[in-house]
């Protein structure tokens, strides 16, 4: 397709995209709404403040900025959330104290930011809009991730283990002994070697596509990959809209290897790989969720496809339930002994019962949106200097039919 063409169908896509609306969306945007509200007035009031403080500095009457953002509820009841990268501070420009209070739980990681309206991709105004091109990328992604029925697709699970396997390979046993590198810096897809590892097996068709995208927009790797990931998970139906960031250094070194979970690791293993990132076991709870769209192809290569959960592609709860194993498991599903492991641990157990529960879908999502943006930082030193474009992204889908519901084992 002609640039041009391809400019005039991505701006079409992104109208329609900001236009849908959802049947039955009201509940949980409802709430989501309500939050972001409360939200955007306490920033307001942050940077009320902040331009109080930067105004008369010795006034008395001036509250004191906090140096670091006091941690919120971790739901752990142990481990408070800490800084990392270049936020350890607490942040030194408005976009890294944001991003330093979403780490440590006092300010959302979802929003519904909408209403941008892009400059065309190509023209000036658009080059010097850093949110610009990120609109169009969205656009093409929308129409990458969603399948004919309405759920997310391959696409779309490779990205979310793509975002997950590009920054996973940072820790801080690692950082501490001079090795500051890997992490979300592109890495997986930019260095020759990352991609041969084999537990990088399936995620080379997205690779492919992220290089395309790479070419076709010119932004940099490790912002498309959690970019990706990010957009895949709110293209899948229930998913949250976590909000996103851009800045990212690329790096073609190749990650240090050895730092992504294994399929048989012990709970006591994988808890301590995933606190080696700074991610407590509550935060991992979370983040496996990501398995209730996922489909296996390696651990089992005669069951190439098996779902972790009945309902594959959608964004509901049901992989908490069928992990735990308490009620009827259709026989397609099939279970990581590492989902097992993490489930049955009493430092998850709670947690991931709780996600299962009544009111699951809100607090997962809450806490999943959290605990990627995390994950999306690790190694990451310029989050000082970063940009936010929530706003390019689709607005979430709250019902599907089917979600959450038992498929018959026949
Ligand atoms: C204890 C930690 C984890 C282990 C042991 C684990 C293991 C696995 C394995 C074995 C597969 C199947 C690969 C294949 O055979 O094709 C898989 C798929 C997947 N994982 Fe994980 N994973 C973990 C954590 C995560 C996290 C943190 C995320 C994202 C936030 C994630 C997202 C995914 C997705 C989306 C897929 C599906 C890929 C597809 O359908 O092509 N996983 N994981
Ligand atoms: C995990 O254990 C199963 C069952 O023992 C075995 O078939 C499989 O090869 C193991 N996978 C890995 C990656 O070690
Ligand atoms: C999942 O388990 C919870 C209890 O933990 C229960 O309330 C809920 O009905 C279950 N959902 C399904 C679809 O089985
Ligand atoms: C932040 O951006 C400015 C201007 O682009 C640049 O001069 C500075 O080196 C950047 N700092 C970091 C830590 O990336």
């Amino acid at each position: 397709m002609k640039l041009s063409g391809l400019v005039l169908s991505l701006s079409l896509m992104s109208l329609l995209e900001s236009t849908a609306a959802y049947p039955g969306m009201k509940n949980t945007i409802q709430e989501i709404q309500r939050r972001d509200v409360e939200l955007r007035e306490r920033r307001f009031l942050a940077r009320e403040q902040e331009k109080r403080q930067a105004e008369a500095p010795d006034d008395p009457e001036a509250p004191e900025a906090p140096e670091a953002p006091e941690g919120g509820d971790n739901d752990d009841g142990s481990t408070a959330p800490v800084l990392i990268g270049d936020l350890m501070d607490g942040g030194t420009t408005p976009v890294g104290k944001t991003i330093a209070r979403i780490l440590m739980k006092t300010e959302q990681g979802q929003s519904l930011e909408a209403g941008y309206k892009p400059p065309l991709l190509g023209t000036q105004a658009c080059k010097k809009d850093t949110c610009c091109v990120w609109q169009y990328i969205s656009a093409a992604m929308t129409l990458a991730f969603r399948g004919p029925s309405g759920r997310c697709n391959k696409y779309a699970r490779q990205a979310i283990r793509l975002g997950f396997h590009d920054a996973g390979t940072w820790s801080v046993p690692n950082k501490n002994a001079g090795k500051d590198f890997g992490g979300a810096d592109g890495s997986i897809a930019l260095s020759k070697t990352e991609i041969n590892r084999a537990e990088n097996n399936g995620l080379q068709d997205i690779i492919g596509k992220a290089r395309v995208w790479q070419k076709t927009f010119g932004v940099g790797m490790a912002d498309l990959i959690q970019f990706a990931a990010i957009h895949a998970v709110v293209s899948c139906p229930l998913g949250p809209r976590i909000r996103v960031f851009v800045g990212r250094k690329d790096s073609s070194k190749e990650a240090p290897d050895g730092l992504l979970p294994g399929v048989n690791d012990s709970a006591d293993k994988l808890i301590q790989l995933f606190e080696d990132k700074t991610i407590p076991p509550h935060d991992l709870t979370a983040l496996l969720g990501a398995h209730t769209t996922s489909e296996q192809f390696f651990v089992d290569p005669k069951r190439k496809g098996a779902p972790q959960d009945g309902t594959p592609g959608v964004w509901d709860t049901l992989f908490y339930n069928q992990t735990l194993g308490t009620g009827p498991l259709p026989k397609q599903v099939f279970r990581f002994p590492s989902d097992i492991a993490i489930a049955n641990d009493p430092r998850a157990r709670s947690e991931w019962e709780s996600f299962s529960g009544p009111g699951g879908q809100s607090h997962w999502n809450e806490d999943y949106a959290w605990a990627y943006t995390r994950l999306s930082m690790l190694g990451v030193n310029n989050m000082n200097n970063m940009t936010e474009c929530t706003k390019v992204l689709p607005m979430p889908q709250t019902t599907f039919k089917g979600a959450g519901e038992l498929l018959k084992s026949e």
